[in-house]
């Protein structure tokens, strides 16, 4: 994918952006200390004696080392004197209903369901999962964590019962917070008996399950409690914001990595709320009086980040959408954005496709000089795509960011500044000010212009998480002696230091922008009676970007038919949920293998993609190959 030419930003942003172009210079000239930026974006219970305390070398690196804070208070209580009556969210439900709430109406909320929280015995450190929908009450439940320093834990509400139950107990997570049911595009989905499964199947007993009515005539059992009685019976109720050492963890989420289990990865307090606060205003150029909307599932890092604690800290209105984009019609964005008269809009380049594929009659249709910004994020965008959304969304007037980060990074990290830097469409950005990315050689050393590598991350970062703060075995460079995180994205640097990712260079599929770790999806495969052995790549894909394909060898006496095929699809929707269900379930009677046993998945990936493979001869089966040709089905768009 090539970088198209450079668009400048429009004059009329430049000089109203947030950020102008000195904030590089100072945070080259004054590095780690230029963080203070970020760290002066919150109101600190306790100063911090220093921005980065670390040995100048390895980890441990500690982030507003001294300081105290409490996530809830710099979302809610330090907004009241200003601004109470303004909308903190807005929320657009899946069946066209809406709700509005005040920082004044969050905090009550928030505040009567931490005592509800406390009562049901949850402390500060007790880690409360949240399996939920996006609803406000997913909101109100983890700023109340967050007030009691109980870090949440939000599994995705598409993720299945096995899938939950894992989470839990790896977070050794004894309360949870759900909801009934909720509607996906018109269907009803009964949440609350996948909760009622994975608890079944925990090795301990929960202590406390709380359960939002969405659906109604749900039947609660012992030790579970309706969220409405709880808040109304506590309503009224003030907690104090229980102060938090900045690296203490605020919440912990579980991504997919190169394992057949899920990674975890817990962020903290100051240097997390800190950087995304930072990123909200330099990047997404949140102003206190925007409407500002994210698309994102708040069950994953973005809708974490840049629906919930990023805009709130800053004291903006947050747009909470719980539907897909073309229900009931595919114009419902922008009918959302002109009934909210939407400043920023944040999605993913999945949407955009879908967009680019339905039409530019849909957002003709409605009245969108309200928007500002636009950003984009979870995958790369091609210039076309990016054109598209300059020219059909923004009028050609707002600047677009492409902002690539990760649930590891928690915070936006290269991207352009849009009042500041010169957009080149199809490229991220130059590493943010104070972000040392680089494209770096397996060695370690830096690649030329133009040489594809690793993208690395060479210091430190406020929002890193807690894992890799302490850890020294997180992220080292292959052969390299300095630190360094690597990513695990292909990318390449251009020569003003624009970075063009390319996509992951592990075994993590990104479907849709979200992330499906191959390892995972074969262990689910292979466990399903008759199954051999599975293999599991990523296939080029015309809207999800990327789409799963398991190549899957039955044994001698399985028949490779629509039964198994039908098995192995509900294995993966069972273990891990339908976001990674196969596309296409390949039956092959042999999968390629190296002479040491090795199943060739890149060979695969080449095969199915269409691409060049190369020479075979190394290969153990070589015949194989040719038989999976034939086998290959052409990819279907949605
Ligand atoms: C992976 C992280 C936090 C973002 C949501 C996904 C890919 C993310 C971009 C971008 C190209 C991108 C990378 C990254 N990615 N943003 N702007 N351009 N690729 O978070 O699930 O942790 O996935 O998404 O491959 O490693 P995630």
């Amino acid at each position: 994918m090539e970088a198209d030419d450079p668009v400048e930003p429009p004059a009329a942003f430049r000089d109203r952006a947030n950020v102008a172009t000195d904030v590089r210079e100072r945070f080259a000239t004054a590095w780690p200390e230029a963080w203070d930026a970020a760290g002066d974006l919150l109101d600190w219970f306790e100063p911090y004696d220093a921005v980065l305390d670390w040995d100048g070398e390895g980890p441990p690196f500690r982030w507003f080392a001294g300081g105290r804070l409490n996530a809830s208070h710099e979302c809610l209580d330090r907004h009241l004197a200003e601004r109470k009556n303004r909308l903190a969210l807005r929320w657009e439900g899946r069946l066209g209903e809406t709700r509005a709430y005040t920082y004044l109406d969050l905090h009550r909320e928030v505040n009567a369901f931490a005592a509800a929280l406390r009562e049901l015995g949850v402390e500060a450190d007790d880690v409360v999962t949240l399996y939920m929908p996006v609803v406000p009450e997913l909101v109100v439940a983890m700023l109340a964590c967050a007030r009691l320093g109980a870090p949440h834990n939000v599994v995705f509400a598409g993720f299945s019962a096995d899938a939950l139950t894992t989470r839990m107990e790896r977070a050794d997570s004894a309360f949870l917070v759900t909801c009934d049911g909720y509607y996906r595009r018109g269907d009803a989905m009964n949440q609350k008996r996948r909760a009622d499964r994975a608890r079944m199947a925990l090795d301990y007993d929960l202590r406390a399950t709380v359960v939002v009515e969405r659906l109604g005539g749900a039947r609660l059992g012992p030790d579970q409690h309706d969220y409405d009685a709880l808040v109304e019976r506590h309503a009224g109720a003030t907690v104090d914001p229980v102060p938090r050492d900045a690296g203490d963890t605020l919440f912990q989420m579980y991504t997919s990595g190169t394992t057949g289990t899920p990674k975890s990865v817990a962020h903290t307090t100051g240097g997390y709320l800190a950087h995304v606060a930072w990123t909200s205003r330099a990047v997404l150029d949140v102003k206190p009086e925007d409407t500002y909307w994210c698309t994102a599932d708040i069950g994953w890092i973005t809708g974490h980040s840049y629906v919930v604690y990023g805009p709130l800290a800053l004291g903006t209105t947050t747009v909470l959408y719980e539907g897909t984009p073309d229900h009931p019609e595919r114009d419902r964005v922008w009918e959302i954005v002109e009934r909210n008269a939407v400043d920023t809009f944040y999605t993913a380049p999945t949407a955009i496709r879908s967009f680019v594929k339905w039409g530019e009659q849909h957002p003709e249709a409605h009245d969108l000089s309200s928007l500002r910004l636009l950003g984009t994020v979870g995958e790369p965008i091609d210039p076309s795509a990016w054109r598209w959304y300059h020219e059909h969304i923004g009028g050609g007037e707002c600047p677009v960011v492409d902002t690539w980060w990760q649930t590891e990074t928690g915070a936006i990290l290269v991207s352009t500044l849009p009042g500041v830097d010169a957009m080149k469409p199809g490229s991220a950005g130059p590493p943010l000010p104070g972000i040392d990315a680089a494209v770096l050689r397996p060695d370690g050393s830096e690649c030329d212009p133009g040489e594809t590598g690793l993208l690395a991350i060479r210091s430190p970062w406020p929002g890193m998480p807690r894992e890799l703060a302490h850890a020294t075995d997180w992220g080292r460079a292959a052969a390299g002696e300095e630190w360094c995180y690597l990513a695990g994205d292909e990318a390449v640097a251009d020569e003003d230091g624009y970075i063009t990712v390319l996509g992951r260079a592990d075994d993590v599929i990104n479907v849709s922008g979200r992330r499906v770790g191959t390892a995972e999806v074969e262990s689910a495969v292979v466990a399903v009676e008759g199954v051999a052995e599975a293999a599991v790549i990523g296939v080029d894909h015309p809207t999800r970007g990327t789409a799963v394909h398991a190549y899957v060898s039955p044994e001698v006496d399985r028949a490779a038919d629509d039964s198994l095929r039908e098995s192995v699809l509900a294995a993966v929707e069972a273990a891990i949920g339908p976001l990674a269900s196969p596309e296409q379930v390949v039956f092959t009677p042999e999968l390629p293998k190296t002479r040491s046993g090795k199943i060739m998945r890149r060979l695969l990936e080449a095969v199915a993609n269409g691409e060049e493979y190369g020479d075979t001869s190394a290969l153990r089966n070589p015949e194989v190959v040719g038989e999976l040709e034939v086998r290959r089905e052409g990819v279907s768009d949605e």
